[in-house]
């Protein structure tokens, strides 16, 4: 399986602060927002990203990632010219996905709770095995400004809506999409919705018709946060800073994750925390070191 990670788009629901910088390079407390759900794909040992960004973005992000090696990862960069909707990042990626199964992740997504690796696991178990789509429900107070999932009583999917006026239910689709390689056909096939994008519900819902979609809904252990609104980014920061003061636990933390699972060694580790020496960010890698 390979990661692709859309870090486009052009926030303008952050404006005016995304005007000169991209949203995915804004920092969720204390590191940069791309790094959540970059983490969560290293998590699963996903060693292969694709990230769709920006053509004059390129430039900062090679500055923090280059193509990941010293992460010990690879990490291959497609521009998009013009943000065309989410499903586009699909067909953008299809030259390094090749036969591969996907784990589509949106940039401003950011996640937390107990046991999540181990779902997303079982997600990725599924369609590697399987084939199909697996996507996650969360439950909103308003669905209406999200991807929105309908069920019947046994808890099999009824319907699929983008951004409905009168949602069907309050759960809302995360950003968090398992897929198999049909993927990238079906969003090669759809058509602009009304606000004219290629939306990822599309995608969605050709799996639906066909009986291939899986969805699992996150219960009230999770947190989950969509940051990209004032509002919604403030809260996101303000989360991770209270759950890391409280646990002296880094949410997100990619450098951290790379250590652990052995993708990196010590001298390495130290390397990337040498330049963070004055901050909290910098001494907690360099603590991971004489954990071990
Ligand atoms: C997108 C998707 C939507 C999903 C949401 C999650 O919306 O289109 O289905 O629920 O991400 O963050 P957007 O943020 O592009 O408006």
């Amino acid at each position: 399986m390979k990661a692709i990670i859309l870090a486009g788009g052009s926030g303008t629901r952050l404006y005016p602060v995304t005007q000169i910088i991209n949203k995915h390079l804004l920092p969720i407390y204390n590191k940069p927002m791309i790094y959540y759900p970059l983490s969560l794909a290293m998590l699963l040992k996903i060693r292969e990203f694709i990230f769709v960004i920006n053509p004059e973005d390129e430039p900062f992000y090679k500055k923090i990632f280059n193509h990941g090696e010293k992460l010990g990862m690879k990490i291959n960069w497609v521009i998009q010219k013009k943000p065309r909707g989410l499903a586009e990042g699909l067909i953008l990626a299809e030259p390094f996905i090749k036969d591969d199964c996907i784990l589509y992740l949106l940039g401003d997504n950011i996640f937390f709770g107990h046991d999540l690796p181990k779902i997303m696991e079982s997600a990725k178990n599924e369609i590697e095995k399987n084939g199909g789509a697996y996507i996650f429900g969360y439950y909103v107070p308003d669905p209406e400004r999200f991807g929105v999932v309908e069920f019947d009583e046994e808890g099999k999917v009824i319907s699929l809506e983008e951004k409905p006026k009168k949602p069907r239910s309050n759960w809302a689709v995360v950003g968090m999409y398992f897929y198999d390689k049909k993927a990238i056909e079906f969003a090669k096939n759809i058509k602009p919705s009304r606000r004219g994008e290629l939306e990822i519900t599309s995608v969605n819902k050709e799996y639906l018709k066909r009986g291939k979609l899986k969805v699992k809904l996150l219960g009230r252990g999770f947190a989950w946060f969509d940051a990209g609104t004032h509002d919604s980014f403030l809260e996101a920061g303000e989360f991770v800073a209270t759950i890391e003061k409280k646990t002296g636990l880094m949410i997100g933390c990619i450098e951290e994750i790379a250590y652990n699972n052995g993708w990196i060694n010590k001298e390495q580790l130290l390397e990337l925390a040498k330049p963070l020496s004055k901050t909290h960010y910098g001494r907690y890698l360099m603590k991971l070191v004489e954990k071990k």
